[in-house]
């Protein structure tokens, strides 16, 4: 977000909270979990999705489950049908990590989410206000015994975020165990399907450069890398979308549609997605719209 639209964004928040009516004393908007527990009309029953979770995590024998709030592009803003944080916890903040056990489930998240983690999430839930990756390897270290292993999606990991992970669990012989199939997809019956494409050609009026262009100072940077790469492998939205000049609508207020690109000194391979990872790239020409 620009400058510009923080300050407009601050505006339009510090303006809706001053005209609202102060709430009563008390917090009775937020669950209460004690021996008579409360649960607000916001809150979400996950008992039978955290069920359905724990009985696909059984047969690989994991100690736990990890769930980052992200796609497999690691974009921030993400499509409903990626929401797995969402889905299995109720909480539907931006940010935050869901980790699932056989007996227990917390959700890590910071400060600007707690009020709304407490409406929304129910009692099978634990927040812990703490958002930091430290923050979980120590609760896992503690929770989870020596020797187990503990799963995780590695589409919606970053390599710096595993090294975070395991620089800490492995000298605790914790082992991170990578499991390509999404176990919260496994078990979201009534995931939201993949939007239909959506794809555009930016107008040429409006195009400062052609993609052949892009693509041409890329290769050139290839050639001089001291490291002599084979290829450039693009994985985040916006890169694939400014190098070919296209946008899509996969992901809502998001220009953006889902791809990946590698790129080679004479190739060029799209991994254009109407998919959950991989499919057969499509040749290239097949992602220009006429
Ligand atoms: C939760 O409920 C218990 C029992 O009804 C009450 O004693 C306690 O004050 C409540 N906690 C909060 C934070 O409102
Ligand atoms: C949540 O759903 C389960 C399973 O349907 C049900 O047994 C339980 O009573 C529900 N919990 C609440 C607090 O409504
Ligand atoms: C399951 O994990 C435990 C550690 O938590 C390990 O001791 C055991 O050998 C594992 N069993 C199988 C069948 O892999
Ligand atoms: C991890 O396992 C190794 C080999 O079993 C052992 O020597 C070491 O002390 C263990 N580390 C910790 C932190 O328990």
């Amino acid at each position: 977000m620009t400058v510009t639209g923080w300050v407009l964004f601050a505006a339009l928040v510090l303006g809706a909270s001053s005209s609202q009516v102060p709430r009563a004393a008390g917090s009775e908007r937020e669950r209460n979990c004690s021996t008579t527990p409360y649960l607000p009309p916001t809150a979400v029953n996950t008992t039978l999705r955290l069920r359905a979770l724990r009985n696909a995590m059984a047969p690989l024998n994991i100690s736990a489950y990890i769930i980052p709030a992200t796609d497999a592009h690691l974009s921030e803003y993400i499509a409903e049908r990626d929401a797995r944080t969402a889905w299995i916890s109720g909480f539907t903040g931006s940010a935050g990590t869901a980790v699932v056990t056989p007996n227990q489930a917390l959700l890590w998240t910071d400060s600007r989410y707690w009020i709304q983690a407490e409406r929304q999430m129910d009692c099978n839930w634990e927040l812990v206000k703490d958002p930091s990756i430290r923050g979980i390897t120590d609760w896992l270290i503690t929770h989870i015994s020596e020797g187990a292993e503990i799963g995780f999606d590695p589409f919606l990991f970053s390599i710096e975020t595993f090294k975070a992970y395991n620089v800490r669990l492995a000298p605790a012989n914790r082992t991170l165990k990578s499991l390509p199939d999404n176990l919260v997809d496994k078990v979201w019956t009534d995931r939201p399907p993949l939007p239909p494409d959506s794809i555009f050609k930016l107008p040429d009026s409006i195009i400062e450069r052609s993609w052949q262009m892009k693509v041409g100072d890329i290769r050139q940077q290839i050639r001089d890398n001291p490291y002599k790469p084979t290829a450039v492998l693009l994985s985040a939205l916006d890169e694939t979308a400014w190098l070919f000049n296209l946008r899509g609508n996969d992901i809502p207020y998001n220009p953006f549609f889902y791809s990946y690109t590698l790129l080679t000194l004479d190739e060029i391979w799209q991994v254009y997605c109407s998919f959950v990872h991989f499919v057969v790239p499509k040749p290239f020409e097949s992602l220009q719209p006429p």
